[in-house]
């Protein structure tokens, strides 16, 4: 059995997590005019604080399901230990490019940014930026294919993605971890390899200035890579409850045909929903809208219907002890679900027509990200760090939640009204009612921001509480 230890990730991730807090917190104040932090720094900072927060999720859902996949199958762990290396690289290349360059286009960029406007920010940092991506991205493709080598090595291609409740062949059922994370890991590895290209294509016309590209190819490569992976990113949050929870309900959560049929649907669907966020886009074919729209509206309905129904079979009746990890669980996997219906209301064309690019877009992620993926994650580094803080981790909770609460609902007002995302000073906004208003909301937002601040540092001092729990074969 190879051993692996948590605690480096235990300590380097959510040190991250804290600075980044720390820039939203000074973007929300800057938006607010409680402090004034110059335009070009304002954008340079969103971008650092987007790609940081979506890549420290990703790399920590990678992370858990390591651990968990070692209770089953033989993975090479040197490769855990290789995307967090990779990670450290691109945080480093990531702040020198923000902080140092300048460099500020957003977490994801509409060509012909990051290369024009030519001068905003020198061109050091755009090959900086693009290479430390390009590394994340490798080590991030090595360990899903890694986990999808070990799974079908262990149970077999068609075990492994549940298809034996399907051809009624093939007894050995594997647990529900192993069918989850194939189902999301595969279109990990497709929109990663897209994701690859687009950094390639960009990396070459960052060598070659004349080179030519189609934006509108850009933008769908772009989504069908950003989307997808923060989307897995949730539903391998969704896999660490499955495997974890019944410790704490006493129940097992087995797989069943039910499981395996949503799972493996939500396979498609995971690609086939991105193109809502391409309905802007008259050039578009139509079918590819329709399409978008279509699948946005069915994902909502199979991973969480036998979550939630899993769930409840899980608790009812079980008289378990609502210790913090199964607490944080129930949370994470209720803030999933709130801010996926608040995405599936944008993906409705007619909504999407007024919500399109207003704050409700930061809402939704903000939602199913901050109390819900991030939560889970929490929830994780606690128990694989097995410690016994309790008191404390909950009374971390319950202000990070408060405070998150408090800090999201002004982005959905925001949002609901039409405040525009990706605003540095609200008094640019022309309509002045709207402008007014915008600039109240983030003041209300700034006084909820510390409970957050201050209930994931006391989180954090209860997981470094423990000193790291081994790996149970199972
Ligand atoms: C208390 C914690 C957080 C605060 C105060 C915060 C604050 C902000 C603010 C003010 C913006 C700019 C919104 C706009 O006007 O467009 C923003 C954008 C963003 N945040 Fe957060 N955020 C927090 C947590 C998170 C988390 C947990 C994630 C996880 C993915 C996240 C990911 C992003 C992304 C991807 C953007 C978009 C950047 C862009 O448009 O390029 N944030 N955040």
């Amino acid at each position: 059995m190879k051993r692996f230890s948590i605690t480096p990730f235990a300590v380097i991730l959510p040190l991250v997590f804290i600075v980044l807090i720390l820039l939203g917190l000074t973007m929300r104040a800057n938006q607010g005019e409680l402090i004034q932090v110059d335009p070009q720094l304002f954008y340079a900072i969103m971008t650092l604080h987007g790609l940081g927060m979506a890549g420290t999720a990703a790399v920590g859902g990678l992370t858990a399901l390591a651990y968990l996949l070692l209770r089953y199958v033989n993975l090479n762990t040197k490769l855990v230990y290789f995307l967090l290396f990779s990670y450290l690289i691109t945080v480093v290349g990531l702040i020198s490019a923000t902080l140092l360059g300048h460099f500020g286009p957003g977490w994801y960029v509409l060509y012909p940014l990051p290369f024009k406007p030519m001068g905003v920010w020198p061109n050091w940092s755009i090959g900086l930026a693009i290479v430390s991506l390009i590394v994340l991205g490798v080590a991030i493709l090595l360990i899903q294919l890694e986990f999808f080598r070990a799974c079908v090595a262990r149970y077999g291609l068609k075990n492994s993605l549940g298809w034996q409740f399907f051809t009624g062949s093939g007894e050995y059922v594997p647990p529900l971890v192993i069918i989850t994370v194939d189902a999301v890991v595969l279109p990990g590895v497709i929109t990663t390899l897209v994701g690859a290209a687009l950094l390639m294509l960009y990396f070459v016309k960052w060598l070659n200035p004349s080179t030519e590209l189609d934006p509108l190819l850009i933008k769908n490569m772009i989504f069908i890579w950003g989307h997808t992976l923060v989307n897995i990113t949730m539903y391998m949050g969704v896999a660490v409850v499955y495997e974890l929870f019944p410790e704490f309900s006493g129940r097992p959560w087995k797989s069943n045909k039910f499981v395996a049929l949503a799972w493996n649907a939500t396979f498609f669907i995971v690609l086939l929903a991105v193109f809502h966020h391409l309905y802007m886009d008259f050039v578009q074919p139509l079918p590819l809208h329709i399409t978008g729209q279509t699948f946005s509206y069915l994902a909502a309905v199979p991973s969480t219907v036998v979550t939630v129904t899993g769930f409840i079979s899980q608790v009812y009746k079980s008289g378990m002890r609502w210790s913090f990890v199964p607490l944080s669980f129930f949370l994470g996997i209720l803030g999933w679900l709130i801010g996926g219906y608040a995405a599936v209301i944008d993906s409705t064309i007619v909504v999407n027509n007024q919500f399109h690019n207003t704050l409700w877009v930061p809402a939704h992620f903000h939602t199913y990200f901050l109390i819900g993926f991030y939560l889970i994650l929490w929830g994780f580094l606690f128990y694989a760090m097995g410690s016994k803080r309790e008191s404390l981790a909950k009374l971390g909770l319950a202000s990070y939640v408060l405070g998150g609460v408090g800090f999201l609902s002004m982005f959905y007002v925001g949002g609901a009204f039409g405040v525009p995302r990706r605003y540095a000073e609200y008094s640019m906004i022309p309509v002045e009612s709207l402008s007014h208003l915008a600039q109240i909301l983030p003041k209300i937002a700034v006084v909820f921001i510390p409970y957050v601040l201050v209930g994931f540092l006391l989180i954090f001092i209860s997981i470094l509480g423990g000193s790291g729990r081994e790996v149970q074969r199972v």
